[in-house]
This record gives C-alpha cells, structure tokens and sequence, in this order.
C-alpha cells in the first residue's frame, strides 16, 4: 500500500489553488481502484458509465442503487485515500429532494464515499442543498448528461450555440449557490469550460473533453486503456492498449492449454512417493 494521505475537500481546494490540475479517474472495482491508488490519483468517481463499461448494457440507464454500492464497496477498498465519489443513478434523486438526501446517504453509509455526483443544473439545485445540508458533498454534471442522453439527442457536443453555452454558465452558478463543491462539464466548447471555470468562485471545475481550462481533468478508465469494445469517444486519449495485451494473453492460454504446453512444472505441486503409495493401496 503506499503512505499517501488522505484526499480531503481542503486538500483539493488547496491544489486548485497551487495552480496544479486535480486528477480524475473513473473506476469500478478492486484491483483497478488499488493501481490507481498507487498513481495517486485525487478523485475517483465510480460512475454509473460501469452499466456500460462493466454489466454490457447500451446506456447507463438501468444501473440501480445496488449495483452502485457494491462496486463503489470494492473501489473503496482497493483506494481507501482518495476522494470517492458514488455517482447517483438514474431516478434515484430525481423524483425528490428525499430521496436524493436517502440515496446520497446510503453512498455514504454504505460504501464509504466522500462525497456523491448527480447529473443536471438549476432544475437540480434543490437536490444538492438538500444533500449538502445533509453534510454530504455534491458534485454537479453539466453538458453531457448521460442519463438524459435520449432527450439531448445522442452523445455529442453541449452548448455549441450562444443560447445554450449562456445555460450551461447559469446551470453552473445555480449548483455552485446551492453548495455544489464541484462541477464536471463533459462534452462541452473549450471556452465555454474556461468561462465557467473562471466564474467558479468556491467550485472545482473538472473538464471531460471540455478542454484544458478547468481546474481538473476527468477520463473514463475504460476509454483510456482500450478497454469497451463497442466504440472510443474522441475526447479519449488512450494512454496503453490493455486491450490488446489481455487479448494476445487469451489467445496464448486458449493455445497452451490445447497444445498442452500449460501448465509448466512451476504451475502445480507433487505428492510425496509415500504418501502415494498408501494412497493406491488404499483405494486398492
Ligand atoms: O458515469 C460516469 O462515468 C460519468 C462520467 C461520464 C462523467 O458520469
């Protein structure tokens, strides 16, 4: 385990300050939240993305409460110093300020999270004072919303047209008045992230391919590793290609085990001669 400390609120804002870029990262299970861990990343979000990127499904959609909590359990324990942050599901806050207050707080209670993420803007900011007022930090999501994916037409580009920038930059004040301590823009123009970004007064702007110009950059880990199949957003750098290593790693084994070259004497262990011999005499 490495000796880092504890990521806390104060913490990130004293980066944001330092002027050095805050570090987000998707993630959804042990061993990738432990390696992650090692990098030090700052924040982890365990993003409902893993409907996609975990259990197959087309949208995140029918990711529920538990499948959150247990994933963002695993996270948890694989990365127990960075700042976590359980992403609400679809239509567990949406349909009232109680139930946002109850769900954020089974992330809380349950999986052991610093803090939660819902998708929306000003229609949202009731939920996140609730939720604050709780004692719960909130983090905003802006531009591409997921979870409203089928009323924004499609996984594109947010807030290309004047109109719409000017509501993203309204949508991002309205989160941060109600006590959203940070804001993620995904899909958004560079100098729109930049506007907001240099309007934030007490919030972290993190950009998901919304440019260099927030206080922090998000990836989906998925994305970064080649790791979903089904397509790679250009907003994605791949930084290695995990898919062609496990790839290559399966064709190999599928090869040694047919050609009966696995497994190697290292890969398993003898019985003593004795205790052999007793064994035959006595199954006769
Ligand atoms: O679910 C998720 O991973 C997210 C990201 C797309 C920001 O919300």
């Amino acid at each position: 385990m490495s000796d880092r400390k504890k990521v806390t609120l104060p913490a990130l804002f004293r980066k944001v300050d330092s002027g050095k870029p805050i570090t987000m990262l998707t993630c959804y299970d042990y061993p990738t939240a432990y390696f992650q861990e090692q990098a030090c990343i700052d924040m982890i979000l365990v993003g409902d993305s893993l409907g996609m990127t975990m259990l197959g499904y087309d949208s995140t959609l029918p990711v529920t409460m538990d499948d959150m909590i247990r994933h963002t359990q695993a996270v948890r324990r694989g990365a127990p110093m960075a700042w976590l942050i359980g992403d609400m599901p679809y239509m567990s806050y949406q349909s009232s300020v109680e139930s946002a207050i109850l769900n954020a707080g089974r992330f809380m209670a349950e999986a052991g999270c610093d803090a939660i993420k819902l998708e929306g803007g000003a229609e949202m900011a009731d939920r996140v004072e609730g939720i604050t007022a709780a004692g719960i930090p909130a983090m905003g999501h802006l531009g591409l919303t997921p979870q409203s994916v089928s009323s924004l037409g499609g996984f594109r580009l947010q807030g290309k047209g004047a109109l719409q920038a000017k509501k993203l930059l309204d949508d991002a004040k309205a989160l941060e008045e109600a006590g959203a301590y940070a804001v993620l823009l995904e899909l958004v123009p560079d100098r729109v992230c930049e506007l907001i970004t240099e309007r934030a007064e007490e919030c972290i702007i993190i950009s998901l391919g919304a440019g260099p110009d927030a206080h922090g950059q998000l990836l989906i880990y998925h994305d970064m590793f080649g790791l979903y199949p089904k397509f790679k957003p250009r907003m994605a750098k791949v930084f290695g290609q995990a898919d062609k290593v496990i790839q290559d790693g399966l064709n190999r084994y599928v090869e040694e085990v047919e050609n009966k070259v696995f497994p190697e004497k290292e890969h398993y262990f003898g019985i003593k001669d004795e205790e052999y011999e007793q064994l035959l005499e006595l199954i006769g």
